[in-house]
């Protein structure tokens, strides 16, 4: 594990953002997987800014290459609704690139069947090579994309019932409202997110810490399902000192 330390969370969204372009032009052609959440929010303009300073060469090659999985998406939600994650990737990064909405998939959460669309993701994902650098937040609770605890190593996409404390988390996106958060999401599982080539957790802010060192230090368990990461190979951390707390250190 590779544990990067840095001021805060704009220096954070610098070095990831940088990290996401390094994937997009490395040989390693497998699509990334992307996060959402606010975490992620400074990490998209970093991108924005940085994909702005390129030469328009250098932009055409990465729209063309560009590949992407999304980790999960609200059930109930379609990219018209500007709660739904779909949403969130179209305004954040697809549209802001110029990006096609096929190269910047998301699991369909207005399909009729959600089950079958968590299959047919994980399937898409798989014809498409894997995940090459997956991106990845942290919930308070411990989750990872939405794989709510308690959660083994091994669980494949799926649909699934959100936690009332991820209600609570995502809850200021819906007027503040928990009941208002959609009862279920499509997740890509601790399976697909494991088989990625190399992970990369982004955590800042104090709030975070306590998690953050129960995924990173203490055994690993279902009930804290960000600690399955630790097992990985390669497997980077970028936290600001806040998310550190006294941890670690
Ligand atoms: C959300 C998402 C995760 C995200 C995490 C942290 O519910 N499903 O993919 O990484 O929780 O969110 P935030 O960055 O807003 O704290």
């Amino acid at each position: 594990m590779q544990v990067t330390v840095l001021a805060d969370a704009e220096a954070v969204a610098e070095t990831v953002a940088e990290r996401l372009l390094q994937a997009r032009r490395g040989s390693d052609q497998r699509p990334l997987g992307l996060a959402t959440g606010r975490t992620m929010v400074p990490v998209y303009a970093a991108l924005r800014r940085r994909f702005d300073r390129l030469s328009a060469p250098e932009q055409q090659a990465i729209r063309q290459g560009w590949r992407s999985f999304n980790l999960d998406e609200y059930v109930g939600l379609g990219p018209s609704d500007p709660r739904s994650f779909a949403a969130f990737m179209a305004e954040q990064l697809q549209g802001p690139l110029g990006l096609a909405p096929i190269q910047v998939q998301l699991p369909d959460g207005l399909a009729l069947d959600s089950q079958q669309e968590a299959g047919r993701y994980r399937e898409a994902l798989i014809a498409a090579g894997g995940i090459g650098l997956q991106l990845l937040g942290l919930g308070s609770n411990g989750h990872v994309g939405f794989n709510e605890p308690p959660c083994p190593a091994n669980a494949p996409c799926r649909c699934l019932e959100l936690s009332s404390a991820t209600r609570r988390q995502n809850a200021a996106a819906f007027g503040g409202d928990p009941a208002a958060v959609p009862e279920r999401a499509i997740t890509l599982g601790t399976a697909e997110i494991l088989s990625a080539r190399h992970l990369l957790l982004v955590v800042t802010g104090a709030a975070k810490a306590e998690i953050l060192r129960r995924s990173l230090q203490e055994p690993s368990c279902s009930e804290v399902p960000a600690s399955w990461l630790q097992h990985h190979p390669r497997l980077e951390v970028v936290v600001d000192r806040a998310a550190l707390g006294t941890f670690l250190q």
